[in-house]
């Protein structure tokens, strides 16, 4: 088959590397990658949310299936302009999607089906969404979340009534983040251990894959800014059996039936987001697609052919089919420029790769990395995902930090306590 992948960063670079060892797999190309995948696939300069070129791409280079990453395009409607051009895509429709791309409509979903989350309100009118602040949120922590897509950057956790109000004053009448904060939704806060659980859904059955624990802060002791994620591990050892069948049936089944119900079925990975409180999950979020950089330990685990997983998945067949994942333990370490998630450098020279590739039980994911004249050189906020694996925690968390060090770009910032609670 012959497979194009969108998106080109740590995610997308687990990816190709996993659909490369497919047998499925004849030609893969990827739109529009980065360094590291450009060892595994071509790569062609299309954006990801350029959807007429990404669709003429495919139609001209024979592509038998889309494989999609990031969520701007499946949000913006990808999956729907293929199938019109009868290329099967694996990622939700444009309707399925905005689980992730509208937080009021997640939240309607969960209330309707009944899915434990925080209490919450939707505003369109800034002034309304004061009053109820001062009304409710006089002395307790909230959250603010701007309706629409804004890239990781539209949830504020709010300590006190000031901070509530001016991110009501910076989302809706500022336009801080443009149209996405024209609606916000309002949620109490909620307190626990947060757990990522990616299921693959056909529309109708889910299959869960091992949960994930992200790192969403920029600096060590979880302080400092949020951002698209600083490292993550698995298993995790408070995921018993117990806790993901009672996520399974009480959130992501019933979303499913629920869209399916609503004539929007959802095809493709469903990421829930969850806080758990005392063995009690609540959902947080939806998000549409592979995590990034929960699948930089996700697939390193997979022992199923991802291009059958993911045909079973878009032909409906998923009861038919199972994901296999090994025991093991995976630590993945976000190497990011310095200033991330502020203003950063790129275009600096980085060393180490060479020896780190000869490493047992280590994988370099690519992020923001360019090839040029024979030397890899920063291109983005997290450059490299340095993932470890071990028959424990702990020495999968040693396998990455060994590699870590080894690696040297100006600026270089990591996390150094990935997995360092659970051990
Ligand atoms: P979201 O994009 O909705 O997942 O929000 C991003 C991050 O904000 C989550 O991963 C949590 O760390 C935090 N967050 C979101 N909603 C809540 C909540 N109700 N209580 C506490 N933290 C939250
Ligand atoms: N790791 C968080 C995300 O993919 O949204």
């Amino acid at each position: 088959m012959r497979i194009l992948l969108v998106g080109g960063g740590g995610r997308e670079h687990a990816l190709a590397w996993k659909l490369r060892q497919s047998s499925y797999c004849d030609a893969l190309f990827a739109a529009p990658g980065n360094a590291g995948i450009a060892q595994l696939a071509d790569c062609v300069p299309i954006p990801p949310k350029a959807i007429p070129d990404l669709v003429d791409f495919a139609r001209q280079n024979a592509v038998d299936l889309v494989v999609v990453g990031p969520e701007s395009p499946l949000i913006a409607g990808l999956a729907d302009a293929l199938q019109e051009a009868n290329i099967p895509c694996f990622g939700p429709s444009r309707a399925a999607a905005q689980l992730e791309g509208s937080k009021a409509f997640a939240k309607q979903i969960m209330a309707q089906v009944n899915a434990p989350t925080a209490p919450f309100a939707v505003f369109d009118d800034p002034d309304a969404a004061q009053a109820h602040l001062r009304e409710r949120f006089l002395e307790r922590p909230c959250v603010i979340k701007a309706d629409g897509e804004a890239l990781g950057k539209g949830v504020f956790v709010c300590e006190t009534l000031g901070d509530a109000l001016d991110a009501v004053e910076f989302l809706m009448v500022e336009r801080g983040l443009g149209e996405a904060g024209g609606r916000i939704v309002i949620e109490e806060r909620l307190y626990g251990r947060e757990m990522s659980l990616l299921c693959l859904t056909d529309g109708q059955s889910a299959l869960p894959m091992p949960p994930v624990r992200d790192y969403k802060r920029a600096l060590e002791g979880d302080r400092g800014p949020n951002t698209g994620g600083m490292g993550c591990y698995t298993p995790l050892p408070d995921a018993t059996p117990e806790l993901i069948e009672t996520a399974l049936s009480q959130i992501v089944r019933p979303v499913i039936r629920a869209m399916a119900q609503r004539g929007t079925p959802y095809q493709g990975v469903l990421y829930a987001g969850l806080m758990v409180q005392e063995s009690q999950p609540y959902t947080l979020e939806f998000n549409c697609r592979f995590g990034d950089p929960e699948t930089q330990v996700l697939m390193p685990l997979l022992e199923s052919d991802l291009i059958e997983l993911a045909l079973a998945t878009v032909e409906g067949k998923l009861h038919e089919a199972s994901a296999r994942f090994s025991p093991r333990a995976v630590v993945c370490v976000v190497l990011a420029s310095g200033g991330y998630p502020h203003e950063y450098r790129t275009g600096l020279p980085i060393d180490g790769l060479e020896q780190v590739s000869q490493l047992p039980d280590v994988l370099i994911f690519h992020a923001g990395t360019r090839a040029e004249n024979g030397r890899i050189l920063t291109a983005g906020g997290r450059v490299l995902n340095v993932v470890g694996l071990g028959d424990t925690l702990s020495q999968a968390r040693e396998n990455a930090y060994r590699a870590v060090e080894q690696i040297r770009f100006e600026g270089m910032h990591y996390r150094g306590d990935v997995a360092q609670s659970v051990l």
